[in-house]
């Protein structure tokens, strides 16, 4: 079943290149967008994500590229939070719910609040049958295949590949993005399962780096606009598999706080492909290397080249378009949680404490 992998996790990172050219191809036919009818975004003023754990990270990247590319406002919120919160919400607005399982009780509970109030109740789900796709007006499957690892890794990065998908059609139906800027954003995409594939190669080398990092009691990792929850995800995958204490940060929220944590024992890893915001994201991690803070750069080539420099370790993935990025470096930070995870010798699949799917509050 694990494919000739040790571990589930193992195997259903590898599967990403795969699964997302599945995904890719159910949603591109013939070049244009082939997303279910039904999902017009003409007249919808505004967008409300909710969803728990990693399918939240999903969310609160989609945010960057509905606000960006369509000009359509997000909100985005943890399930456990919106439903007891009970938000105010428009008729004119939908709700979309992410979930890998489909029966995240939190986020369930949260649809069955949204249903009724909004225009239109949306969800992302790798189960088609499952409540949370079965409860929504418009069920959209991510098609990842099964995920038995607790770690959510492929169904993350299908997520994100159809919330793209989604944020262009929205950019379309609202005049944001005319026939050749939609073709070449969807050429980009054909590109992810070849950029995946250079990016798994890394493996050997993050395996090496996390000999080291196993040996930390607490990891930062800073990322800015779409890598910020790039971010906290790759902390949270950390947590989960190997128990180190880690924390995904805003690049910029650096000086409000975190910084006091750094010293020499302090790994942090820093998610900075070399866009218009990767400057900014520099000097924070000067900050960080003038407190003698071990910084692992994860950028492109040209990143790398300009900023290596003096880094601990630097990680050079294949350079990518801006809307790929943030689907393109979860690669690394699923693996550096994988290696750490082996060589503290912890259960990669069944971590202590956690499920599969939390169907109880
Ligand atoms: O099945 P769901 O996507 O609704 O699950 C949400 C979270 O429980 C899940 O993503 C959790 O955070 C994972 N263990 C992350 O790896």
């Amino acid at each position: 079943e694990k494919a000739g992998y040790k571990h589930f996790m193992a195997k259903e990172i590898a599967e990403q290149p795969v699964v997302i050219a599945d995904a890719l191809r159910h949603y591109i036919s013939g070049g244009a967008l082939a997303l279910p009818e039904g999902l017009d975004f003409t007249s919808v003023d505004r967008l409300t994500l909710v969803a728990c754990g990693t399918a939240s990270y999903a969310c609160l990247v989609a945010k960057y590229w509905f606000e960006q590319i369509a000009g359509l406002p997000c909100e985005v919120d943890i399930a456990s939070e919106f439903r007891y919160r009970e938000p105010p919400l428009s008729d004119r607005s939908w709700a979309l719910f992410v979930s890998q399982s489909g029966e995240t009780a939190d986020t369930l509970a949260a649809l069955r609040y949204a249903s009724g109030k909004v225009a239109k109740v949306v969800s992302v789900c790798n189960v088609p049958t499952s409540s949370i796709a079965r409860e929504s007006d418009l069920a959209l499957p991510i098609l990842a295949g099964v995920e038995v690892g607790v770690a959510s890794t492929k169904a993350f990065t299908c997520q994100l590949t159809v919330l793209a998908l989604m944020a262009l059609k929205a950019a379309a139906d609202r005049g944001r993005l005319d026939g050749p800027a939609l073709a070449a954003h969807l050429a980009d995409l054909a590109t992810l399962p070849g950029l995946m594939n250079h990016a798994l190669r890394l493996a050997g080398d993050i395996a090496h780096i996390a000999e080291e990092l196993a040996e930390a009691q607490d990891i930062l990792f800073l990322g800015r606009g779409p890598m910020f929850p790039l971010a906290m995800e790759g902390a949270l995958k950390l947590k989960e598999i190997s128990y180190i204490h880690a924390e995904g940060y805003a690049s910029g929220e650096l000086k409000h706080g975190p910084i006091a944590l750094i010293d020499a024992r302090v790994p942090v890893i820093v998610m900075a492909p070399k866009d218009t915001l990767f400057e900014k994201t520099v000097s924070n991690m000067q900050e960080v290397m003038a407190r003698h803070g071990k910084v692992l750069l994860i950028s492109d080539m040209a990143g790398v080249q300009a900023a290596g420099m003096g880094c601990w370790q630097t990680l050079t993935l294949p350079a990518a378009p801006a809307l790929l990025a943030p689907i393109l470096y979860a690669i690394p930070a699923q693996l550096l949680a994988y290696h750490t995870a082996i060589a503290k010798g912890t259960d990669v699949d069944q971590p202590r404490n956690l499920a599969k799917s939390v169907t109880v509050e």
